[in-house]
């Protein structure tokens, strides 16, 4: 644990939207009387119809039940673009860089008002009503952005997908929500490749399980050709050349979904987490607010992709109900080559940057080239996410990127909270490289040990939540059995993140990871069952095991054991072939790091598989197995070592 601690900055101290004594006073206000507090942060927002109700929320076991301004009506859209208009209209909303570096631009407030207007005019005519599911598959481009805020105008449940999943994965998100429409483009670009967007749609469609989709809208992102179907097909720009720049936004319950967001969780498919209008946007909006201290003049990069909530929440929805420029990046912090992302700064003069610790480790590794030929004087201050941020890279991108100038707010959250949960405020934080820190307004987190009890002062434990806050989701679509038994079920009244973390003598968090199947690879959430089931699925693989392993860049590697079906000769073609499969059948995420070919699994002599073993072995630690005896044939640990792939 690293002892070094970063003091706020005195310019920090009086600039900031809070400093100490306010967040002790707002944090304590916000714990004892949540209503009072998020009704007050409910103001952020315009509401068609004020809300009188706050807070109804219960975390009780098989029926929990999360509700926020339930009574009120607002517009996301509306929130993210109309209500600057009387004064911000000309101001840049979204900055757009291109995969290519000599392509950029800058969407006004009343571009994007005219642009999200005409595409959901378009919807509209294609008979997308208010609840209805609309799947956007597309590169970083302002248009994803265009779509989902046209999808949130007339009420339409938008679901983001990776524009790096595979047809399979699209496939079942089509299915599971019962998408109506599907927004793609013909292609994208990312690291100078094209990404065969359409055609990945085209494949997802052909299964009887998507019948239900009735049109793709396909938004002609570069002059390559893509296969077309008369039937269901529809140029972007066709459908919209004749629509109108006006669109009056829905009214929508406080408690109608806004979006639907799919993550892995330790068992199963991905789940479709269901986020809903008021209390996420009003999170969204606040978080952004205090965490970012974003003022008029910043200029925000938040580099993730719109494909993961840290996209929707800091790139879309809450950089722009707080009327900021938000900029997005189409391409990869690698190209054309490893400067790219000090490049970007200067070229935007990007005064928050908020990023990964996979790309600072992918950066860190390359030496001092990465900040070579960029000043970054713009930056004020840096951001974090994703996975626990080692001490060295914390350093690395404090003094390397930041110049030892700006603060990282090392933000800890999930798909499931919406928004940030445990972070730093830049006017109230004293910062320990490596500790995600303190609460956030509202956030009440305890520490639990496995017998379920709650652990006091400085201790190390299982995070949970013990009360609600408004950006919290409220189910799992289609499946609120599934909501209860993932994040309530374990412990009475609280919501359980998944994650372990620890709590020093001065009360800050230190996220451990998670303490279930879970895999976080490069940032990236995956589950150990859906990489298992996609390997079985492989008709040389009887058997699959997959574990994490410490991996210097990555964060975690995957790490994979296969027992192969009779008779099968292993080869490193198949090693190859098998890793090729993962990748096609789920996405190039998922692609194993590590396979290793075994004649057995440690197992229990009631068939369950100890996985505790596995990841010891995979992590080289052989010493530390602990008791193996309970295993049905203790004899596959000897084998498993001596055939340990080395990493
Ligand atoms: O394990 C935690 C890790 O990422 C998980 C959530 O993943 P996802 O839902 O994909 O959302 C990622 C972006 C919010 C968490 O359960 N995680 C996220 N942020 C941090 C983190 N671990 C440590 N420190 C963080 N700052």
């Amino acid at each position: 644990m690293s002892q070094s601690l970063y003091p706020v900055s005195d310019a920090l101290k009086s600039s900031a939207h809070a400093n100490k004594e306010e967040y002790q006073r707002l944090y304590q206000w916000s714990v004892e009387d949540p209503e009072a507090f998020w009704a007050e942060q409910g103001k952020r927002l315009d509401w068609i119809v004020p809300f009188s109700q706050v807070k109804n929320c219960s975390f009780a076991k098989d029926k929990a039940s999360v509700k926020w301004y339930e009574d009120g009506q607002l517009n996301a859209s509306y929130n993210c673009i109309d209500r600057h208009l009387p004064d911000n209209a000309q101001r840049t909303a979204i900055i757009w860089e291109g995969d290519d570096p000599t392509a950029d631009k800058h969407i006004t407030y009343r571009q994007l008002h005219d642009e999200v207007c005409k595409l959901a005019n378009g919807l509209k005519q294609r008979g997308v009503n208010k609840g209805d599911r609309v799947i956007i598959y597309m590169p970083m481009i302002p248009e994803a952005a265009y779509a989902m805020l046209a999808c949130a105008r007339i009420g339409a449940v938008h679901s983001v997908v990776f524009g790096g999943f595979s047809p399979h994965a699209i496939a079942d998100r089509i299915q599971d929500c019962g998408a109506k429409v599907i927004i793609t483009a013909n292609f994208g670009r990312r690291g100078g490749n094209q990404v065969a967007l359409k055609d990945n749609v085209d494949k997802a469609l052909l299964k009887d399980t998507t019948a239900c989709v009735e049109k793709v809208i396909v938004f002609k992102f570069t002059d390559s050709p893509c296969h077309w179907n008369e039937q269901k097909d529809e140029w972007w720009h066709e459908l919209t050349a004749n629509c109108a720049a006006q669109c009056e936004p829905v009214a929508m319950s406080a408690e109608d979904p806004l979006f639907i967001l799919y993550t892995s969780g330790s068992t199963g498919q991905p789940k479709g987490v269901v986020h809903t209008t008021g209390g996420y946007l009003v999170y969204a909006s606040t978080t952004h607010h205090y965490v970012f201290d974003n003022k008029p003049d910043d200029i925000y990069w938040c580099a993730a992709d719109v494909g993961w909530i840290t996209g929707h929440t800091y790139i879309v929805y809450g950089p722009l109900a707080n009327g900021a420029t938000t900029l997005m990046f189409e391409g990869v912090p690698t190209y054309p080559d490893v400067r790219r992302m000090g490049q970007i700064v200067d070229k935007h003069q990007v005064s928050i940057l908020y990023t990964a610790p996979t790309a600072i480790r992918a950066l860190m590794a390359k030496g001092d080239e990465p900040v070579q030929g960029s000043v970054r004087d713009s930056l004020r201050l840096l951001g974090s996410v994703g996975e626990p941020i080692n001490p060295e890279a914390w350093q690395w991108y404090y003094q390397k990127i930041g110049k030892s100038q700006s603060p990282i707010m090392d933000t800890w959250w999930q798909t499931e909270t919406g928004g940030i949960l445990i972070t730093p405020l830049p006017g109230v934080t004293d910062l320990k490289p490596g500790s995600a820190t303190l609460p956030f307004f509202g956030v009440t987190p305890a520490l639990m040990s496995s017998e379920g009890e709650i652990l006091e002062g400085e201790a190390e434990g299982n995070l949970v939540i013990t009360s609600s806050w408004p950006g919290q989701a409220r189910t799992v679509w289609g499946d609120h059995e599934r909501y209860n038994q993932t994040y309530f079920s374990t412990y009475e009244n609280m919501y359980f993140t998944g994650d372990g973390a620890r709590r020093d003598a001065d009360g800050y968090y230190w996220i451990t990871g998670r303490v279930d199947d879970v895999l976080n690879v490069s940032g990236h959430r995956l589950g150990t069952a859906e990489i298992e089931s996609s390997l079985v699925a492989h008709p040389a693989v009887a058997e699959a095991a997959v574990v994490g392993y410490p991996h210097d860049i990555k964060g975690q590697g995957i790490y994979v054991y296969l027992l192969p079906t009779d008779g099968t000769e292993i080869t490193p073609e198949l090693t190859k072939a098998v890793r090729t499969w993962v990748r096609e059948d789920l996405s190039p995420i998922a692609s194993p790091d590590m396979i290793q070919w075994t004649t057995g699994l440690p197992k229990t002599r009631s068939g369950k598989i100890m996985r505790r073993i596995l990841r010891k072995i995979a992590a080289n630690e052989y010493e530390q197995l602990g008791d193996t005896s309970t295993l049905a044939d203790p004899s596959v640990v000897d084998e498993l070592i001596n055939n340990r792939l080395n990493r």
